[in-house]
């Protein structure tokens, strides 16, 4: 009878802890993003969309450039050997760190940390929910501030992050070989393809 009750307890811990694990996940992974409001707020709104602005209208003005000298397969070798070195030039220049990250990235070194992961599905969740996906600015463990902006899958984007309909097989081999491991590919148009992601070195 003893034995029974024991039993019984521990299966009611176990279904009890289960559940409350279950429940808090979300929460949890959450709590990985302090946003800030206020001033910091909008200094930080500003300098990051002026960085974004300046990378994104550069790396979009080549791959465009690229992909009308030599389409598609062309283009996937310009933004394997630019993309990063752009970025990098860029987080000299503003003592920054600039990323592009994703849940569903192509290049290893762009894999979203469990902070950009959450960020990421805070954005999501707005989408779905019909609301504006705006930039935010949350502080780290470290006390910097650290800028998040939706990055959108457009018309021109699915020739390489499509599905087979849109990805000539030639341009699939390509992308491939360079990144064995990709997993951007399947997007439709306006989805939330990653985030920029820029860490201010000196807040
Ligand atoms: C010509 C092919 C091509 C086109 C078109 C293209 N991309 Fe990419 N994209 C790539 C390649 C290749 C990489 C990996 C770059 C690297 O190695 O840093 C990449 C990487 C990215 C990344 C960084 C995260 C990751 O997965 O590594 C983002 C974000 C991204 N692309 C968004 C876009 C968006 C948005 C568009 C449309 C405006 C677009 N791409 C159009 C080929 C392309």
């Amino acid at each position: 009878m003893f034995r029974t009750i024991q039993i019984a307890t521990v299966l009611i811990i176990a279904v009890f802890l289960i559940q409350s694990c279950a429940e808090k996940k979300p929460a949890e992974v959450n709590k990985n993003v302090q946003y800030v409001s206020g001033a910091d707020e909008v200094t930080y709104l500003k300098l990051g969309k002026e960085i974004t602005d300046t990378v994104g209208k550069t790396l979009k003005s080549n791959l465009v450039k690229a992909m009308e000298n030599g389409g598609p397969v062309n283009a996937v070798t310009f933004c394997n050997s630019e993309a990063m070195e752009l970025t990098a030039i860029y987080s000299d220049k503003y003592n920054t760190e600039v990323k592009r990250v994703s849940d569903n990235n192509r290049n290893p070194a762009n894999v979203a940390s469990e902070v950009e992961l959450a960020v990421l599905a805070d954005f999501n969740q707005s989408l779905s929910n019909g609301e504006p996906v705006a930039p935010k600015v949350a502080i780290d463990l470290e006390g910097r501030k650290n800028y998040y902006a939706p990055i959108f899958t457009g018309g021109v984007c699915l020739s390489c992050h499509g599905n087979e309909k849109n990805i000539q097989p030639e341009v699939v081999a390509v992308i491939d070989s360079l990144y064995p491991l990709d997993k951007a590919k399947g997007y439709t148009a306006n989805e939330i393809r990653g985030i920029w992601s820029i860490k201010f070195k000196n807040s």
